[in-house]
């Protein structure tokens, strides 16, 4: 029992947080560019445009790959780098990047796990108000049917979207590209990305490309701290708002109730247009779910404080919570009565600032195997009690650029040494490389 041999084992990154290459081979600017150059908006004013300089040295990336022995690679393509306007003509030295990316990790062997949208909107698109202009849709329709005729012979998986909550962090909060705060407008723009991955599975379907298509929603389950009406409803309200938003169209079919009547009564509620639930629940092929962590919520100042000193928490400061894996897969089963297979599309940990090396200057990143080696054990429990995953990606292959972070948070299994863009393995690649190996020995 347990992860079996055809079990993917995988590395997780994407295009706007390692890629570079900013301005090379008439790429065009993402909203990232254009709101890490504001002041104030990342750490150490950090910006994505030579992070871990993956357009140049693709060749360093796969020769990681293939050291921990992954059977899948989860990266994105930059909208921006094939589309520079977000939409008409492709721009064929793009093209060519990715064409050599998938064939180099097809001929390694290696399955290339390609990501359309993971949160780069061309800003082009940004000037003619992103995603709460229902064209960008339209636009976004057009990017994934121009790859999937470029591509459709060679990428056995795709996502649509990653983690559509962005586009709401980015509309409605201010904390992501493009940092606008109108909450009316950020639910705008998170249902119109959902109706957006509905036309790319369109597209997809009329493509006749051969391989699988699904959508990568996060799940971050709240958990009330105390047994009390109180700490339930804060706990209803935030699953409602925070992964349940995104789940309920995609996996379900229609938003819940209580997010109907509550955007409604606060006067936020977006347009929905005849067609939009059908084309956000068009089915897919599998479910990808990242999963970090769960969070615990209470109204209770005294409860919150014995908690964060009584709990299990990891030198970061988040808690340990392993279990979380579990409890997300059974929940969305549950939920939804899944009949596709889940992918673990994430999963990993970070430390603030650098990490401890060993005497032959190796990182020591124990936590991260702790941390790993714990949701696995309770990735498995679910696998044996029948549930379908076929797929496990650790976030990430190198530390790279993490969004407002900048450089700060290194999720990375190998280190990237920013001056010299040298990438070497922590303990963590060793670790998940035997892991990996004694699974496929079995
Ligand atoms: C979510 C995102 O998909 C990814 O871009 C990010 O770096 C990781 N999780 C870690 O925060």
């Amino acid at each position: 029992m347990g992860f079996d041999k055809d079990f993917i084992f995988g590395l997780a990154t994407s295009a706007g947080q390692i890629e570079g290459g900013a301005k090379d081979g008439g790429r065009g600017e993402s909203i990232w560019d254009v709101f890490a150059a504001k002041p104030g908006k990342i750490h150490n004013g950090t910006t994505p445009a030579v992070a871990c300089d993956s357009y140049h040295r693709f060749d360093r990336d796969l020769q990681n790959l293939k050291f921990t022995g992954v059977d899948s690679y989860r990266m994105s393509i930059s909208w921006s780098r094939v589309m520079p306007d977000g939409k008409g003509q492709l721009n064929q030295t793009g093209v060519d990047y990715y064409k050599r990316c998938f064939d180099a990790l097809l001929e390694a062997g290696i399955k290339p796990n390609v990501t359309l949208y993971h949160w780069d909107l061309p800003q082009a698109l940004e000037d003619k108000n992103g995603w709460v202009n229902r064209d960008t849709i339209k636009y976004f329709a057009e990017y994934a049917d121009k790859m999937f005729s470029v591509f459709g012979d060679t990428v056995p998986l795709w996502s649509t979207v990653n983690e559509p909550i962005a586009a709401y962090v980015g509309y409605a909060l201010g904390g992501f590209a493009p940092g606008r705060t109108n909450e009316k407008e950020g639910n705008q723009a998170r249902h119109n990305i959902l109706v957006a991955h509905g036309a790319a599975v369109d597209a997809f379907r009329a493509s006749g490309a051969a391989g699988d298509i699904g959508i990568v929603i996060d799940i971050w389950k709240r958990h009330a701290l105390r047994d009390t009406e109180e700490d339930r409803a804060i706990m209803t309200d935030q699953d409602e708002r925070n992964w349940k938003f995104y789940t309920d169209p995609v996996l379900g079919g229609s938003y819940s109730d209580y997010i109907l009547s509550h955007l409604a009564s606060e006067g936020t509620l977006m347009d929905i247009y005849d067609g939009d639930l059908e084309l956000m629940h068009r089915p897919i092929d599998f479910y990808g779910l990242n999963v970090y962590n769960r969070v615990p919520v209470t109204a209770d100042k005294k409860t919150e404080a014995d908690f964060s000193q009584g709990g299990n928490f990891l030198n970061n400061k988040t808690e340990y919570y392993p279990k979380a894996i579990y409890d997300a897969i059974r929940l969305v089963n549950e939920l939804y009565k899944l009949d596709i297979p889940i992918y673990i599309t994430e999963n990993g940990t970070y430390s603030i600032g650098p990490e401890p090396r060993g005497k032959d200057k190796t990182i020591q990143d124990d936590d991260r195997i702790k941390y790993v080696s714990g949701f696995l054990y309770w990735l498995e429990k679910a696998i044996d009690e029948g549930y379908d995953v076929r797929g496990y990606y650790l976030w990430s292959l190198m530390d790279n650029f993490e969004w407002t972070a900048g450089y700060n948070y290194r999720f990375g299994v190998f280190e990237t040494d920013f001056d010299t863009l040298e990438c070497k393995p922590k303990k963590s690649a060793l670790w998940y490389r035997d892991f990996i190996k004694k699974v496929k020995e079995k």
